[in-house]
């Protein structure tokens, strides 16, 4: 048993991503088998400011949840700690910063050390309470793939899987009517999703928010496809692509809050003009999210988990696990929070992309 350690936490924040489920099974075994003890926070932090909402983990209630998608913990990507919104008179929103009552309330219940399961955001709230003195060893998890530190979050592949299979099943209602099918992915603003994806899927147009587009270059790709006797085409974009000049398109959602998404159909309807072929868009949404995880990312999550539980044991805290192949390390949480990871311009599979013919909008 380690001597500092007796007692940790375990807590997933943010959107969710398959394999959530595997990393805290795997945390939960890892720490177990060091003879400490293990609790959960449900609901990302919020757990932490109400009753009922630490709960204790073992071994039993952990079991057969490897396969599963979503998270036995809940999550929220509204419930941070550092902007926790709390209603003044009159109705007015003021956002307080309660990271230090996270750190306190961790303490009064023995906590000894957190491993906090997130993306960019709760890894840097993550970061925030190390910076206060809380134990914490971060386990990085999104469907975009753009977090810097670490070669792949578990979640994408399996994203990757359901986006795939959507583009394949779309190729044969494309081909039936003799249509343009424009299907907009997640990935906010990197394109790995959609670049995978519609590789993988053998779309003829890969829009990602790297590559800004020329809608020109779109229409001329798909009359030159009608033109060759293949009468639809399949247009992948990713939800943070915009034209040359232009700018990203978000979904005003009230209070100042925004979420991107909207591209597919604006996209669909200046396809249809431009090139007079009947065209309809959708969005995944998410259905990329959804599921249970793929065996690939199963195992990275397991991988995680066992990782974070190591690192923990000897000491390692204010850092995030991050696979390196063929390993899983650490990397300081402030390094693994710097910058987003986007697809590079000269990576092999941009190439590929141009290779087969794929117009990526430019
Ligand atoms: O970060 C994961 C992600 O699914 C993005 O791809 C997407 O833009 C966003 O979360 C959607 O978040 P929400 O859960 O708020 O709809």
């Amino acid at each position: 048993m380690s001597a500092e350690i007796r007692r940790i936490a375990v807590n997933t924040g943010g959107g969710d991503a398959p394999g959530l489920n595997a990393v805290i099974r795997s945390v939960v075994y890892a720490a177990d088998r060091l003879g400490w003890e293990i609790y959960g926070i449900e609901d990302g932090y919020d757990g932490l400011f109400r009753d009922g909402g630490l709960v204790r983990l073992d071994k039993k209630s952990v079991r057969g949840i490897t396969h599963l998608g979503g998270t036995i913990l809940g999550t929220t990507n509204r419930g941070n700690p550092l902007k926790w919104p709390v209603e003044k008179e009159g109705g007015e929103i003021e956002l307080v910063d309660r990271s230090q009552e996270v750190v306190d309330k961790l303490g009064e219940h023995g906590i000894d050390a957190l491993i906090a399961i997130g993306g960019d955001g709760s890894l840097a709230i993550a970061h925030e309470l190390a910076k206060k003195g809380l134990k914490v060893v971060g386990v990085p998890k999104t469907i975009d793939n753009d977090l810097a530190a670490t070669t792949l979050t578990f979640g994408f592949i399996t994203a990757v899987e359901t986006a795939t299979d959507a583009i394949d099943k779309l190729h044969s209602t494309a081909e039936a009517h003799e249509r343009v099918m424009v299907v907009e992915l997640m990935g906010r603003n990197a394109g790995w999703i959609a670049l995978y994806a519609g590789l993988a899927g053998s779309a003829d147009v890969i829009l990602i928010p790297e590559i800004p587009y020329e809608i020109d270059f779109v229409c001329d790709k798909i009359r030159g496809r009608y033109a060759e006797g293949r009468e639809f085409a399949i247009v992948v974009v990713a939800e943070g692509a915009y034209p040359r000049g232009g700018e990203p398109l978000f979904k005003q959602l009230g209070h100042g809050q925004k979420r991107l998404g909207g591209i597919a159909h604006i996209l669909g309807e200046q396809i249809q003009e431009g090139t007079g072929k009947e065209t309809r868009d959708l969005v995944l949404g998410h259905l990329q999210r959804g599921g249970g995880p793929n065996a690939y990312d199963r195992l990275l999550a397991l991988r995680f988990g066992a990782a974070a539980v190591r690192l923990a044991a000897e000491g390692s805290f204010g850092c995030m696990v991050a696979l390196d192949p063929p390993n899983v390390l650490a990397v300081p949480l402030d390094q693994a929070i710097a910058t987003t990871k986007t697809v590079p311009l000269d990576s092999d599979v941009i190439a590929t992309a141009r290779s087969l013919g794929i117009c990526l909008g430019d």
